[in-house]
């Protein structure tokens, strides 16, 4: 397409061209097992061992293992399709790249500008859920950690309050990802084996300690429909004044809208396309397999906490751990908190990882300054975004107020999912002769079926939520338009091109 176009394309041969460049080159490493564990590690975090108590408790009662499955249904579809297109546009950047090489530049750039919302805001709201559990745990082990600088109970900004805790840790974890990708999986794998344990101990544990009775009834009763107003309610009361519902089949299904934070990261799997050795087989795996995989983990938990505590006595903030503590379990509460400072250490990671091979990929199509996203010759990363991205993250984890970003995590992520399997389809058609080594069953109708499951959850989320996206989109706009679209590389291949033959 033309060279001011917005809806160029990016030829998928010359996307698979540019990852040869040495400048911009990524070392290629990683096999399926590696990139499984990659996402199991990003996947189980704040969502498993917060969300699922305080949905329990106030939306579903036992329900809640329903909600989980709900959840998994729409990510599973989403996660077929991101299969497809791993398998046939191994390159880093994920749902960014893809649509780049389907849909046109503009969306391109919104999905990726989309997409470090998205990674960037989990890797912070992650980053502060992590402190809360370390400052548990010290307490638990009979240290306490100064109030002044940690995790702050305020839901309004405090420019004096600095979440230290959150802040040290998104520093750390930025250096050791700046020295290596495969250095930081290691580090990854032996977290990501703790998490698991803890999981797995959470739910075998727990199992001597299930009563049937906590069972009855499974869902609870509607109640009255939760009376929220102004900025705060959802989309679709605001629309069409459907209230949200508790309890019963529609607290279950809304519900699902909220635990669908746990399954936030398999996406991320995509994006270290580039360094894995044969993507094409092994990203499907890598990503359907971690999604199986915590699907499993999380509807046990679901299960064995409901058993474990009437649902209108479950601990709404930690649940995993009160949960042993009201069975006189204290030291397994002690062991619990520890498993989650460990696990959300992992989720923290691989976040930043995903955020910065994203803005690597734009940076490397020029819609970014291209000195941006150079390698480092010594350590085979980019450097500089690193280093970018994790400062961002370490100040909006240090200073933001707990508990208001992720909807914001969520509405990114549905809005990169939705255009994803969109793009299916289209690029079926536009590129019928494309190896697909992996491909979506039943497409159109799987595809367009996924996309509005992710619409359906986006409206059941905040006008709140509504009004800050737009303002994060109207900010990407405006560099697409003053940056990025005259200095595309895309762009500036065809205005040579278009010169060339006018001459
Ligand atoms: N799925 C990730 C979590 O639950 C984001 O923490």
């Amino acid at each position: 397409m033309g060279g001011m176009s917005v809806f160029r394309t990016k030829t998928i041969e010359q996307s698979l061209a540019d990852t040869d460049e040495p400048e911009y080159q990524l070392k290629r490493r990683l096999t399926a097992i590696d990139l499984t564990v990659f996402g199991i590690g990003v996947v189980i975090g704040a969502g498993i061992f917060t969300l699922t108590g305080k949905v329990a408790a106030e939306y579903a009662g036992p329900g809640v293992v329903f909600s989980f499955v709900l959840a998994a249904i729409c990510c599973a579809l989403a996660a077929l399709c991101y299969a497809e297109f791993a398998s046939t546009v191994p390159v880093a950047g994920s749902a960014y790249t893809f649509s780049y090489a389907t849909l046109g530049e503009l969306i391109a750039w919104i999905i990726g500008w989309d997409l470090i919302l998205e990674l960037m805001l989990g890797a912070a709201v992650v980053a502060q859920g992590w402190s809360q559990y370390f400052v548990t745990f010290l307490d638990e082990i009979g240290i306490t950690w100064p109030a002044g600088i940690g995790p702050s109970s305020s839901t309004s900004f405090e420019w004096d309050h600095v979440n230290v805790p959150a802040l040290l840790l998104v520093v750390g974890l930025t250096t050791l990802v700046a020295l290596g990708i495969k250095e930081s999986l290691r580090v990854n794998l032996v977290l990501v084996a703790v998490k698991l344990f803890i999981v797995l101990f959470v739910i075998v544990a727990g199992l001597f300690y299930v009563s049937g009775a906590n069972y009855d009834p499974f869902i609870p009763p509607a109640a009255d429909p939760v009376d929220s107003s102004g900025l705060a309610q959802p989309l679709i009361q605001w629309a069409f004044g459907l209230q949200p519902q508790t309890f019963g089949i529609l607290g279950v299904i809304s519900a699902a809208s909220v635990v669908f934070f746990a399954y936030i990261g398999f996406d991320v799997v995509a994006t270290t396309a580039e360094e894995a050795e044969n993507p094409q087989r092994d990203l499907p795996k890598g990503i359907l397999a971690s999604l199986a995989i915590c699907t499993v983990l999380y509807m046990a938990v679901a299960l064995v906490i409901t058993g474990m505590v009437p649902y209108d006595q479950i601990d709404p903030d930690a649940a995993l751990a009160t949960a042993f503590r009201d069975v006189g379990q204290s030291g397994f509460a002690t062991l619990i908190a520890a498993g989650a400072v460990a696990g959300l250490t992992t989720v923290v990671m691989t976040l930043l990882i995903g955020a910065i091979r994203v803005l690597f990929a734009m940076s490397r199509d020029g819609l970014l300054p291209p000195g941006f996203g150079r390698t480092n010759p010594r350590t085979g990363t980019p450097v500089r975004i690193t280093v970018t991205i994790g400062a961002l993250v370490a100040v909006v984890a240090a200073y933001t107020p707990i508990g208001k970003l992720e909807e914001m995590v969520n509405i990114g992520t549905l809005t990169a999912f939705a255009l994803v399997s969109i793009a299916i389809p289209v690029l079926r058609r536009t590129r019928a002769d494309l190896d697909r080594p992996f491909r979506v069953p039943l497409s159109p109708v799987l595809p367009i079926l996924s996309a509005l499951i992710c619409l359906y959850l986006m409206v059941n989320l905040s006008l709140e939520t509504w009004l800050r996206f737009l303002v994060w989109m109207v900010l990407g706009f405006l560099v697409y338009f003053v940056y990025g679209r005259s200095h595309s590389r895309v762009g500036a291949a065809a205005r040579a091109e278009a010169a060339r033959t006018t001459v």
